[in-house]
């Protein structure tokens, strides 16, 4: 069975980040999303939220299982018998720290490969903070994200 992770913030998870998961289940048997902490970033939503909302956004996928990150991704990847992990690339500027990071990601675990998708073009210039500033500013962020994380963002703008 092909297993993998597909880790991230997700502080909200986006339409793009669904697109993503969607095309790594065309390769992939299973694919485990893992909801980081992130120590790097604030986010707006704690994990649990983070979870939630993710869990609800696939509802009506199968053979995807969403996580709370427990640490290294590659560990959790070897834990979870995954053979990879998934990341998107939206542009040249991800691309450097992409590849930084799957290189990282080798050396602490040669067993464990990096794949990268590309999101289709209409959604490549979604980002997590983009969404949060725009709603933060009153604009509409419908069109960017599924319904339960916009339910979670009207949620906690009340
Ligand atoms: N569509 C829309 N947005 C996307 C996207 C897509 N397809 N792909 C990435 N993004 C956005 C995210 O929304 C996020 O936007 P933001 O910066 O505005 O919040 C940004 O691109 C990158 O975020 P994300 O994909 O969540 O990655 P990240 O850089 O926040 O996450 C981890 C990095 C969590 C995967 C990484 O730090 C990790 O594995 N941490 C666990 C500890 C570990 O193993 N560390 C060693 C790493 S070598």
């Amino acid at each position: 069975m092909k297993v993998a992770v597909y880790p991230g913030t997700f502080d909200p998870v986006t339409n793009g980040h669904l697109d993503i998961l969607k095309q790594a289940l065309n390769v992939f048997d299973q694919v485990v999303v893992v909801v980081a902490q992130n120590i790097g970033k604030h986010p707006m939503f704690t994990v649990k939220e983070r979870v939630e909302m993710f869990q609800l956004a696939v509802e009506n996928l199968a053979r995807v299982e969403i996580l709370a990150s427990e640490g290294l991704t590659v560990n959790q990847a070897i834990k979870l018998n995954a053979q990879a992990i998934v990341r998107g690339i939206r542009s040249i500027s991800d691309l450097e720290n992409e590849s930084n990071m799957a290189m990282m990601n080798r050396d602490l675990a040669p067993s464990i490969i990096t794949v990268s998708f590309f999101p289709s073009e209409t959604l490549k210039h979604i980002s997590s903070s983009f969404i949060k500033e725009i709603f933060k500013f009153g604009g509409d962020i419908s069109s960017h994200v599924p319904g339960p994380a916009l339910e979670a963002f009207l949620e906690k703008g009340k």
